[in-house]
Protein backbone atom coordinates (compact mmCIF):
# COMPACT_ATOMS: atom_id res chain seq x y z
CA UNK A 1 0.00 0.00 0.00
CA UNK A 2 1.27 3.35 -1.03
CA UNK A 3 0.27 6.77 0.43
CA UNK A 4 -0.16 10.25 -1.73
CA UNK A 5 -1.18 13.69 -0.86
CA UNK A 6 -3.64 15.61 -2.57
CA UNK A 7 -6.07 19.13 -2.27
CA UNK A 8 -9.05 19.94 -3.62
CA UNK A 9 -7.89 23.31 -5.09
CA UNK A 10 -9.79 26.69 -3.96
CA UNK A 11 -11.14 26.65 -7.56
CA UNK A 12 -13.09 23.20 -7.37
CA UNK A 13 -13.89 24.10 -3.51
CA UNK A 14 -15.56 27.41 -4.26
CA UNK A 15 -17.12 25.36 -7.47
CA UNK A 16 -18.90 23.21 -5.18
CA UNK A 17 -17.28 19.98 -7.03
CA UNK A 18 -15.99 18.43 -3.68
CA UNK A 19 -18.60 16.16 -3.64
CA UNK A 20 -18.45 15.07 -7.24
CA UNK A 21 -14.22 14.46 -6.96
CA UNK A 22 -14.54 12.37 -3.76
CA UNK A 23 -17.30 10.46 -5.55
CA UNK A 24 -14.68 9.14 -8.18
CA UNK A 25 -11.86 8.98 -5.38
CA UNK A 26 -13.96 6.27 -3.27
CA UNK A 27 -15.06 4.68 -6.96
CA UNK A 28 -11.36 4.50 -7.56
CA UNK A 29 -10.70 2.20 -4.79
CA UNK A 30 -8.60 4.70 -2.60
CA UNK A 31 -9.06 4.67 1.26
CA UNK A 32 -8.77 8.36 2.98
CA UNK A 33 -6.66 8.31 5.68
CA UNK A 34 -6.91 11.78 6.20
CA UNK A 35 -9.01 14.71 5.55
CA UNK A 36 -9.68 18.29 6.51
CA UNK A 37 -10.51 21.23 5.27
CA UNK A 38 -8.46 24.80 5.46
CA UNK A 39 -8.28 28.29 4.46
CA UNK A 40 -4.09 28.36 3.97
CA UNK A 41 -2.24 31.48 4.68
CA UNK A 42 0.13 33.04 1.87
CA UNK A 43 3.09 31.60 4.23
CA UNK A 44 1.37 28.18 4.26
CA UNK A 45 0.72 27.99 0.43
CA UNK A 46 4.56 29.10 0.42
CA UNK A 47 5.73 26.70 2.19
CA UNK A 48 3.93 24.12 0.41
CA UNK A 49 5.43 25.08 -3.25
CA UNK A 50 9.33 26.27 -2.06
CA UNK A 51 9.99 23.67 -4.37
CA UNK A 52 8.20 25.85 -7.13
CA UNK A 53 9.46 29.29 -5.60
CA UNK A 54 12.12 30.11 -8.35
CA UNK A 55 9.21 29.56 -11.37
CA UNK A 56 7.49 32.52 -12.79
CA UNK A 57 4.40 31.27 -11.71
CA UNK A 58 5.59 31.00 -8.11
CA UNK A 59 3.24 34.17 -6.88
CA UNK A 60 0.00 33.64 -8.94
CA UNK A 61 0.12 29.89 -7.60
CA UNK A 62 0.63 30.91 -4.09
CA UNK A 63 -2.04 33.79 -4.33
CA UNK A 64 -4.55 31.39 -5.77
CA UNK A 65 -3.89 29.09 -2.99
CA UNK A 66 -4.69 31.21 -0.28
CA UNK A 67 -7.03 33.02 -2.36
CA UNK A 68 -9.91 30.34 -0.37
CA UNK A 69 -10.42 27.56 1.12
CA UNK A 70 -9.01 23.87 0.22
CA UNK A 71 -9.70 20.06 0.77
CA UNK A 72 -6.52 18.63 1.95
CA UNK A 73 -6.03 14.64 1.95
CA UNK A 74 -4.16 11.73 2.53
CA UNK A 75 -5.12 9.02 -0.02
CA UNK A 76 -4.10 5.21 0.56
CA UNK A 77 -4.38 2.60 -2.43
CA UNK A 78 -2.22 0.27 -4.65
CA UNK A 79 0.47 2.56 -6.37
CA UNK A 80 -1.59 5.51 -4.77
CA UNK A 81 0.82 8.56 -6.57
CA UNK A 82 0.73 7.36 -10.01
CA UNK A 83 -3.20 6.08 -9.68
CA UNK A 84 -4.21 9.94 -8.31
CA UNK A 85 -1.91 11.24 -10.99
CA UNK A 86 -3.51 9.27 -13.24
CA UNK A 87 -7.09 10.70 -12.23
CA UNK A 88 -5.89 13.85 -12.36
CA UNK A 89 -4.86 14.23 -15.49
CA UNK A 90 -2.53 16.59 -17.24
CA UNK A 91 -1.65 20.07 -15.07
CA UNK A 92 -3.05 22.31 -18.20
CA UNK A 93 -6.98 21.02 -18.17
CA UNK A 94 -6.76 21.61 -22.24
CA UNK A 95 -4.51 18.89 -22.46
CA UNK A 96 -5.98 16.61 -19.66
CA UNK A 97 -7.85 13.29 -21.60
CA UNK A 98 -11.36 12.59 -21.44
CA UNK A 99 -12.77 11.47 -18.10
CA UNK A 100 -9.77 12.88 -16.01
CA UNK A 101 -10.66 15.28 -12.70
CA UNK A 102 -8.88 18.16 -14.71
CA UNK A 103 -10.70 17.80 -17.82
CA UNK A 104 -14.09 18.31 -15.86
CA UNK A 105 -12.98 20.48 -13.31
CA UNK A 106 -10.00 22.66 -14.77
CA UNK A 107 -9.95 25.72 -15.61
CA UNK A 108 -7.13 26.78 -16.59
CA UNK A 109 -3.34 25.98 -15.84
CA UNK A 110 -3.31 27.73 -12.98
CA UNK A 111 -6.48 27.12 -11.41
CA UNK A 112 -6.84 23.14 -12.33
CA UNK A 113 -9.27 21.64 -9.56
CA UNK A 114 -6.87 19.12 -7.95
CA UNK A 115 -3.26 18.46 -6.77
CA UNK A 116 -0.85 15.50 -6.02
CA UNK A 117 2.24 14.19 -5.07
CA UNK A 118 4.83 13.72 -7.84
CA UNK A 119 6.80 10.69 -6.19
CA UNK A 120 7.51 9.32 -2.67
CA UNK A 121 9.81 11.58 -1.02
CA UNK A 122 7.38 14.69 -2.17
CA UNK A 123 4.58 12.50 -1.07
CA UNK A 124 6.05 12.07 2.32
CA UNK A 125 6.81 16.08 2.84
CA UNK A 126 3.24 16.90 1.94
CA UNK A 127 2.01 14.49 3.63
CA UNK A 128 3.48 15.60 7.16
CA UNK A 129 3.47 18.94 5.90
CA UNK A 130 -0.68 19.00 7.28
CA UNK A 131 -1.03 15.93 8.59
CA UNK A 132 0.39 14.47 12.06
CA UNK A 133 0.51 10.60 12.71
CA UNK A 134 -2.93 10.80 15.15
CA UNK A 135 -4.91 12.36 12.17
CA UNK A 136 -3.91 9.89 9.46
CA UNK A 137 -6.51 6.62 10.55
P1 LIG B 1 0.36 19.85 -8.76
O1 LIG B 1 1.74 19.93 -8.17
O2 LIG B 1 -0.53 20.99 -8.33
O3 LIG B 1 -0.29 18.52 -8.56
O4 LIG B 1 0.47 20.01 -10.34
P2 LIG B 1 1.52 19.37 -11.31
O5 LIG B 1 2.49 18.49 -10.59
O6 LIG B 1 0.74 18.76 -12.43
O7 LIG B 1 2.26 20.66 -11.85
P3 LIG B 1 3.55 21.42 -11.26
O8 LIG B 1 4.52 21.58 -12.35
O9 LIG B 1 3.99 20.79 -9.99
O10 LIG B 1 2.95 22.87 -10.95
C1 LIG B 1 2.29 23.11 -9.72
C2 LIG B 1 1.08 23.96 -9.99
O11 LIG B 1 1.49 25.25 -10.41
C3 LIG B 1 0.53 25.78 -11.30
N1 LIG B 1 1.17 26.10 -12.56
N2 LIG B 1 0.96 27.23 -13.19
N3 LIG B 1 1.03 29.35 -15.05
C4 LIG B 1 1.75 28.26 -15.28
O12 LIG B 1 2.44 28.12 -16.27
C5 LIG B 1 1.70 27.20 -14.30
N4 LIG B 1 2.37 26.06 -14.35
C6 LIG B 1 2.03 25.37 -13.25
C7 LIG B 1 -0.55 24.74 -11.49
O13 LIG B 1 -1.61 25.02 -10.58
C8 LIG B 1 0.15 23.46 -11.10
O14 LIG B 1 -0.78 22.50 -10.68
MG1 LIG C 1 3.52 19.11 -8.85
Amino acid sequence: MERTFSIIKPDAFAAGSAGKILARIYAEGFKVVGMKKLFLSKVEAEGFYAVHAERPFFGELTDFMSSAPCIVMCLEAEGAIKKWRDLMGATNPAEAVEGTLRKEFGASIGENATHGSDAPDTAAFEIGYFFNGLELL
